[in-house]
Formats: structure tokens, sequence, C-alpha cells
């Protein structure tokens, strides 16, 4: 079974409502594997090794990835050098909110994982922060399970 991994940072909650509506998308696929991980909690990082689509979420805080997410992707790149993190074959998509600036930080998250060899299956999501109650508003939703069904299919196609 294809196993897909969701890793994604949330400081105020909103890239992880975005990331449980990317979630529900990779759902609607039968049979792939699904991990969500927020960085944070506590998961062995070798989760990552030999995964088929890696799909990375953060806000934007100056208009790049969380510093936690940075330094996470920069140990796995590191851990990949040394192969003790396989990736090869492994496609990614990236999704992000932001306030301000246009979410240039998505494309910083997709020069990350092509610098891993991931090719992304999908355009990099950039979701604007309204603020006030609502934040992400509900039709914008489904542009985040689009992006997690399309990254589940693709890793149906991948393998079979
Ligand atoms: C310290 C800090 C820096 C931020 N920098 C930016 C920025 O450079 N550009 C931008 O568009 N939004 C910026 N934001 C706004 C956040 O990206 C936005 O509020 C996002 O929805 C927060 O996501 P989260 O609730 O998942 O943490 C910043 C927010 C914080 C707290």
């Amino acid at each position: 079974m294809p196993r897909i991994v969701i890793l994604y940072d949330s400081l105020t909650g909103t890239t992880e409502h975005l990331a449980k509506a990317v979630a529900e998308g990779v759902q609607l696929v039968k049979g792939v594997g699904l991990q969500i991980l927020k960085i944070g909690s506590k998961f062995p990082i070798s989760l990552l090794n030999n995964i088929d689509v890696l799909i990375v979420g953060s806000p934007s805080i100056y208009s790049n990835m969380t510093p936690s997410l940075q330094t996470f992707l920069k140990t796995v790149t590191e851990l990949s050098v040394q192969r003790k993190i396989q990736l090869t074959g492994t496609k990614g998509a990236v999704f992000g909110v932001y306030q301000w600036d246009g979410g240039w930080h998505v494309d910083r998250m997709a020069q990350t994982l092509m610098r891993l060899n991931i090719e992304l299956v999908v355009a990099p999501l950039a979701i604007v922060d309204h603020g006030g109650e609502m934040r992400i508003h509900a039709q914008v939703l489904q542009r985040g399970r689009n992006l997690g069904e399309a990254s589940a299919r693709a890793s149906l196609v991948l393998r079979y």
C-alpha cells in the first residue's frame, strides 16, 4: 500500500486546519496509508523512510517555513545524504498559509523538496489567512482537499 505523510507545522492553528482538509482529500482515495505528523509532536524521523508521497505544510513566518520545520528538513537532507533515510522515488506536494506577502514561502518549500530530489506532483498551494474568526474561508478548504486527493492518486499511479 502506498504510504503518504502529511508533515506540517502550525503556530496558531490555521495551517493545521488546512492540513486536516488535505488529509480529508487523501482519505477519499482507497488503498493508501496516511500518517499526519505535526512538527513538535513525538515521532521517529525514520517514519519518512521509503514513503511514496511527502506533503509539507507551513505558515509563512517572515516569508519562510517555521524555523522548526526548516531545521527538521535540514536534518532529513543530511540523513538522506547519509542514506539513513531513503527518499528515492518519493514524490511531493507543498501547502501553506500566509497573511500579507503572496505566499512566497511555499516556493521556498517547493525548492527545499526539489533539493531532496522530490518531484512535486501538484502545484504549490498558498492560502490567505484573512484573520478574524474564520481565518480560512470554508470554500477555500476545498483546494486543500483537492491537493490531498491529487497527491494520493499520484501515489497509486506511481506504484502500479
Ligand atoms: C512571527 C510571525 C511572522 C509572520 N510573517 C509573515 C510573513 O512574512 N508574511 C506573511 O504573509 N504572513 C506572515 N505571518 C502570518 C502567518 O503566516 C499567518 O497568520 C498564518 O495563518 C499563521 O498560521 P498558523 O496559525 O498555522 O501558525 C507571520 C506571523 C507571525 C506570527
